[in-house]
Parts: C-alpha cells; structure tokens; sequence
C-alpha cells in the first residue's frame, strides 16, 4: 500500500460530510465468500460459468438447478462471518462523524447488516430470501421447508425463486435511484472489492467523479475505474479500511 495515497485518503475522508460506498464480493473475501472474479480467474460451478448459472434464462430453464447453486451459496454464507472491513464501515456509519454515509452493495450475503450496518441498499437482492415468480410475496428461504425445491409460496402457491438480480435482470428501480442519488451528493466515494465489470453499478463511481467527489478505490488490483480514481489504495478491505476510517485516538 502507497502510505501517501492512505494519508492523503485519510485527509479526503476527514474532511467529508457524505460519504458514499459501494462494495463488491471483494469485501467479503476475507470472511470467505468467494468472488467471482480476480486474480485472473473467473467462477466455475459444476463445469458452468457463474453467468450461465446466475442468469435470467436459467430461472427459465431450469429453475431447480438455480436453486441447487443458491442452496450451496447459502452453505457457504452459514459458515461466513463479517470481517474487519465491514466493520469498519457499519463503525464509521453509527459514529456520527458524517452527515450522510450511505453504504450500497452488489453482495447478496448479507454481511454488512449483520456487522451492524444501517439502510444498506442491496442492489442484487440477498440471496437469503426468496420470492415468488407469481405474486411477488417475499420469505426468508430458512423459513421454508428445506426439502422443496422449487419452493411453494405459503400465499398463492406458485413456484419462488432466489430474491436476487440476476444477468439479463432490472435492478429494483428504486434502490438504483437512491444510490445514484447518494453518489451524486458525495464528497468522498469509496469503491471496495469490485471488479468495476457490471453495469449499472459500475456507473455510481462515475456519477461521484462527475459531481466533484474524491474516488478512493480499495483493491488489489487495477480495475477499469482505476483511471477514474483519485486514490487507489491497493490491498485487502480488512486491512485498508480500519486504517482508511479508524480516528486517531
Ligand atoms: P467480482 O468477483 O467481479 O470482483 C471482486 C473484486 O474484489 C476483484 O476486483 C478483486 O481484485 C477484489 N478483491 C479480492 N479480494 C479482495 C480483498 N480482500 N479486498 C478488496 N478487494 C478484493 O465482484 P463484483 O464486482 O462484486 O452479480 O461483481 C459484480 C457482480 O457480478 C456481482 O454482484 C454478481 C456478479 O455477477 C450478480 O450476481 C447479478
Ligand atoms: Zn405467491
């Protein structure tokens, strides 16, 4: 990590009133989810890449597969606690330094509430609930019997899918809107663990850059946002943010 580019984060978060972040699978590496990406490989679950499992068509096709592949997500997730980045984060939102910290994700497990994060906008879903194809009506997956797959909605009895944006899938209109809306009012926009490869949540960064805001991107490896950042602090989120958003005693 370049110590500079940290001081001088450091200096641009203290000085901010709003703060937007977006996160990606790369914050929840540490606690053991996998990522999709990275490290020049790409996802591959029984012989499929992720995008063919993970897609629209396939809820089509054959949804009890999706269903096989979000059942083992979800083993994995049971395993995975939040580590110390999103901790930092929940930490620095509930510490009232900042007007606005306003935290949206494209992670699906859930960690961020769970580290005590407050209104994250999840804008692919949790992959812990489920929702029906019908009516709409929206349960936790724990919550329905384990052995029906697809699950039956308890409402209408229709078949329920993973509550989760897939490829070929909208986002809900109104999380993307309350995103674009956060990063467009921020002073400092920090963009953590993502790969910066899927629309339209590789769009907010650009919105804060385009309104005048500090993009601090926290990762590894360059991704096609590092042009676009103003910091690019390379390194693992539980080890970057805590130094990132940790106030001197
Ligand atoms: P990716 O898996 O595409 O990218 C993960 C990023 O995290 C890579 O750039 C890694 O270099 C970085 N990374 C790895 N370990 C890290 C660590 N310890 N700290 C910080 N960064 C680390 O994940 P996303 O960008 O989130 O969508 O992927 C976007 C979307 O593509 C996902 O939400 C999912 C997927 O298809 C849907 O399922 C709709
Ligand atoms: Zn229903």
């Amino acid at each position: 990590m370049d110590q500079n580019d940290l001081t001088s984060a450091r200096a641009a978060v203290e000085r901010a009133c709003r703060v937007f972040v977006l996160t990606g699978a790369g914050i929840s590496a540490e606690s053991g989810v996998p990522t999709f990406r990275g490290g020049g490989r790409s996802l591959v679950w029984r012989g499929m890449p992720f995008e063919q499992i993970s897609s629209a068509r396939m809820v089509n096709d054959d949804l009890p597969l999706v269903w096989e592949w979000f059942d083992h997500r979800i083993e994995t997730l049971s395993h995975c606690k939040p580590n110390p980045g999103h901790a930092a984060l929940a930490e620095a939102q509930g510490s009232g330094r900042f007007d606005e910290f306003t935290i949206a994700t494209q992670n699906v497990d859930g960690l961020h509430a769970e580290a005590g994060a407050r209104d994250v906008i999840e804008l692919h879903g949790n992959a812990r609930r489920a929702r029906c194809l019908d009516c709409g009506f929206r349960i936790l997956t724990a919550d329905l019997p384990a052995g029906e797959r697809p699950p039956v909605c308890p409402v209408c009895g229709s078949a329920m899918r993973p509550d989760v944006v897939l490829f070929g899938e909208m986002l809900d209109a109104g999380s993307i809107a309350s995103a674009r809306d956060a990063a467009a009012m921020c002073e400092v926009c920090l963009v953590v663990g993502t790969s910066a490869l899927v629309y339209p949540a590789n769009e907010l960064p650009h919105v804060a850059a385009a309104a005048g805001a500090a993009v601090v991107e926290i990762n590894p490896e360059d991704t096609p946002l590092t042009p676009f950042s103003t910091h690019a602090l390379r390194g693992a989120a539980g080890e970057i943010l805590p130094a990132l958003l940790t106030r001197a005693a």
